[in-house]
C-alpha cells in the first residue's frame, strides 16, 4: 500500500485483523505516545483477545491503559503491565527471564521506550548514556533474550514480528572505529542510532530468519517525549510542539498507531528486515547507511557490550 492510502482505508483494513489463536504481544514503552497509541489500536483491533503485556516504569499510566482496553471473551486473554526501567542491561535480563518463565511463545514485540536528551555524559551503571541504551542496547537485548519465544511461534505457524520505532530513513553513516559513540558529534550520534536500528534488525533477519524485523519512522507525532527531559532545549521543543497551534501539525498517537499496526501486519508481510515510515509504508533502502560489514561488526560489539552468550 502507497503511503498516500488514506487513514480511513488504513482502519478499515485494521478492523479485519484476525487471528486464529490468542496472540502474545509486548509493548516496551507501551504507557505513553507511539508506543501506547500501537498497544490501543492492537486492543481495539483484537477486540481485547490477545495477551497484552506493557513494560514501562509509569503504573499509574499502564493501569489506566489497561482498563480502557476491551474487555477479552477469551479466557486465556490477559492484559498486564511489568514495572521496569529498560535503561539498565540488568533491568532487561529480569524482564526477559519474567516474560519467557511466562510465556513460551511471543507474537509480537513493539520498542518505543525513549527520551530525548543531548547530554551524553551521564552515564548508566552500564557506562552508556540513557538515551543511547534505550534507543539502541536495551533494543537489542530484549530481541536478543526473547527470540526463542519468537521462533517458537514461528514454529507453530503463527505470527513472529518485532517493530522498533526510532527513525527509519533518516540514518546517516556510521563509523567502525566508534562503535561506542564516543566520539561522534550531535548529529552524527543521532543518525548513527538510527543506522543502528536499521542494521540491528538486519543482523536480527541473519541470525533468525523466521522471523520479521521491522525498523520505522513513526513520522512527528503529537506525545510528551522530552518534556521532563534534563535538556532546556529539549524540554522547550516539546513544550512548542505539544502546547502552541504548531500540535495541529503533528499526528495523533491514535493515528500513529494504527499506521503502525498496518505495518507490522500488512507491510512486514514475510520474514526478515523492513522498514517502514510514517503511514505503515515499505520505505525500503531510503536514507540506508548500512551494509554487511557494518551490520556484522555492530553485531559482534553488541554481543560483548551486552555480555551475551
Ligand atoms: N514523537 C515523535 O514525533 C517521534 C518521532 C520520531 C521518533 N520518535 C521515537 O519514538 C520513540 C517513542 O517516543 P514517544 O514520542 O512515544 O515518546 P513518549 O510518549 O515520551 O513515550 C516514551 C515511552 O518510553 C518509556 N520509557 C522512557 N524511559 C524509560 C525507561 N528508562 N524504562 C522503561 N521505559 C521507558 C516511557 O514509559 P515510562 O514513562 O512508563 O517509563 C514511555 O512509554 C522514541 O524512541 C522517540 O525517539 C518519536
Amino acid at each position: 500500500m502507497r503511503s498516500s492510502n488514506s487513514l480511513s482505508k488504513i482502519k478499515a483494513e485494521n478492523a479485519k485483523i484476525s487471528f486464529s489463536y490468542i496472540p502474545v504481544a509486548v509493548f516496551v514503552g507501551g504507557t505513553s505516545g507511539i508506543g501506547r497509541g500501537i498497544a490501543e489500536a492492537f486492543a481495539r483491533h483484537t477486540k481485547g483477545n490477545a495477551h497484552i503485556i506493557i513494560v514501562g516504569r509509569n503504573r499509574a499510566a499502564a493501569e489506566s491503559i489497561i482498563a480502557s482496553f476491551p474487555q477479552p471473551t477469551s479466557p486465556t486473554a490477559k492484559h498486564e503491565f511489568i514495572e521496569c526501567d529498560v535503561s539498565l542491561l540488568k533491568n532487561v535480563r529480569q524482564v526477559t527471564s519474567e516474560i519467557l518463565n511466562k510465556h513460551a511463545k511471543l507474537n509480537f514485540l513493539v520498542l518505543s521506550a525513549g527520551a530525548l536528551d543531548h547530554n551524553r555524559t551521564r552515564l548508566t551503571e552500564d557506562g552508556i548514556d540513557p538515551v543511547t541504551a534505550l534507543s539502541y542496547h536495551s533494543r537489542w537485548k530484549l530481541i536478543y533474550d526473547l527470540a526463542p519465544a519468537l521462533e517458537k511461534a514461528r514454529n507453530d505457524n503463527e505470527d513472529a514480528k518485532v517493530l522498533s520505532v526510532l527513525s527509519a530513513g533518516n540514518g546517516g553513516k556510521i563509523d567502525l572505529s566508534d562503535l561506542e559513540l564516543k566520539k561522534a558529534s550531535l548529529m552524527t550520534w543521532i543518525q548513527s542510532l538510527m543506522t543502528y536500528n536499521d542494521i540491528m534488525m538486519d543482523g536480527f533477519a541473519l541470525h533468525y530468519p523466521s522471523i520479521s524485523f521491522i525498523h520505522s519512522f513513526p513520522g512527528a507525532v503529537r506525545t510528551p517525549l522530552g518534556l521532563n527531559s534534563a535538556s532546556l532545549w529539549m524540554r522547550t521543543w516539546a513544550f512548542l510542539v505539544n502546547y502552541t497551534p504548531l500540535s495541529y501539525l503533528l499526528m495523533t498517537p491514535e493515528n500513529c498507531g494504527e499506521y503502525q499496526l498496518y505495518g507490522i501486519h500488512y507491510t512486514a508481510s514475510t520474514p526478515g528486515a523492513w522498514r517502514i515510515g510514517k503511514h505503515g509504508n515499505d520505505i525500503e533502502k531510503q536514507g540506508y547507511h548500512g551494509d554487511d560489514t557494518s551490520r556484522d561488526a555492530l553485531w559482534k560489539h553488541t554481543m560483548e557490550v551486552t555480555d551475551s552468550k
